[in-house]
């Protein structure tokens, strides 16, 4: 009986299972009903009394360690085998996708992209580190003007009278000389991105921000063309009935040049605080292009006329939304953004 109970010991210690069978195999064999305990301690009974005590023992101690293995084996094949069936609960509410949500100034760029390629009008873009030429003297900006000094413009490179100066974009302005000088009339486009500015961050500052400007150059391009257009912009955008006004302005590479006002969009002109009580708020530059920048960019003043305007898209998309520090464009924070709309994936 000892020489069985050896053998098999070492079979049980040895004992694995890959599949629950194999371990429902090990119980019948070792501790069913008819399995091979049961029948030692069948034999047992045979055993001389004086032998009882020191077999009794061996066999109970047998008898654990078969039922110590099938629990661990069990247990084992348990976590092996969680994803089958029986474990999943397919009923059980699923993790929940994060779903993104457009950046507000996305929206208002790709918002005022459509207005006016109904209109026409094409889709400009160029470099955001632009040289002297085509962001200050090719857009008649006098040598002395205050826009080309150091606080106004993070330069890159201050340069010489061999080379000029190399620095960030403060408009887009210098997309329009950049188209204007590498293509023919009529020019029909709008030019969106990203400028900068050196001042000081704030809640109504930044040192970057967005724009778009537009130009349109052809043929007995005049005024009322320009007034048509952007009053029919600022229907599609802030809906029917807001008005407009023009006030004269200045601007180096425009002429005339005019400021636009449109009826306040929160209280619709009768006085809040957004418009300071006058009811008008202003969202764009515009005028002629000036002669000098046609004939700056090799086009034919006494034959082409054209008009053009810029406006800030942070300043459209305040309008819109109701944002009221600048900061939270370029901050990032989610609680921000997740409020706009979300994107139907
Ligand atoms: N470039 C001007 C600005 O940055 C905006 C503007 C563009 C004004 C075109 C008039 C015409 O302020």
């Amino acid at each position: 009986m000892q020489n069985i109970i050896d053998q098999y010991t070492s079979e049980i210690k040895a004992f694995t299972a890959a599949k629950a069978e194999e371990l429902e195999s090990f119980r019948i064999k070792f501790l069913g009903t008819k399995g091979i305990i049961k029948d030692l301690f069948e034999q047992f009974k045979t055993v001389s009394s004086d032998e009882k005590r020191t077999f009794g023992k061996v066999l109970n101690q047998f008898k654990q360690l078969a039922e110590a293995r099938y629990e661990e084996v069990k247990e084992g094949l348990g976590s092996a085998t969680a994803d089958t069936k029986s474990d999943i609960d397919l009923t059980l509410p699923g993790d929940g996708l994060e779903v993104g949500s457009r950046h507000p100034l996305s929206l208002v760029r790709n918002e005022i992209i459509d207005i006016f390629k109904r209109l026409g009008f094409v889709v400009a873009e160029g470099p955001e580190i632009e040289d002297d030429w085509h962001n200050f003297s090719a857009l008649n900006f006098p040598e002395e003007h205050p826009a080309r000094d150091m606080q106004d413009t993070f330069f890159i490179r201050k340069g010489d009278k061999e080379q000029g100066d190399i620095a960030l974009r403060t408009h887009t302005s210098s997309v329009q000389v950049r188209m204007m000088e590498n293509g023919k009339p009529p020019f029909r486009a709008i030019m969106p991105g990203r400028v900068y500015r050196n001042e000081a961050i704030s809640a109504r500052a930044h040192c970057f921000f967005h724009q778009v400007e537009g130009l349109y150059v052809d043929e007995n391009v005049s005024f009322s063309d320009l007034k048509q257009t952007l009053y029919h912009f600022v229907q599609e955008l802030y809906g029917e009935g807001t008005k407009v006004r023009f006030r004269p302005s200045y601007f180096p590479f425009t002429e005339p040049s005019a400021e636009m006002d449109i009826s306040c969009t929160i209280c619709k002109g009768s006085g809040c605080n957004m418009c300071k009580y006058s009811g008008w708020v202003e969202i764009l530059g515009c005028g002629m292009v000036d002669p000098n920048v046609l004939e700056n960019c090799g086009i034919d003043s006494k034959k082409y006329t054209g008009f053009a305007f810029g406006m800030g898209m942070e300043r459209i998309a305040n309008l819109k939304y109701v944002i009221r520090d600048l900061r939270l464009f370029s901050e990032n924070d989610v609680r921000f953004l997740k409020q706009f709309q979300t994107e139907i994936i």
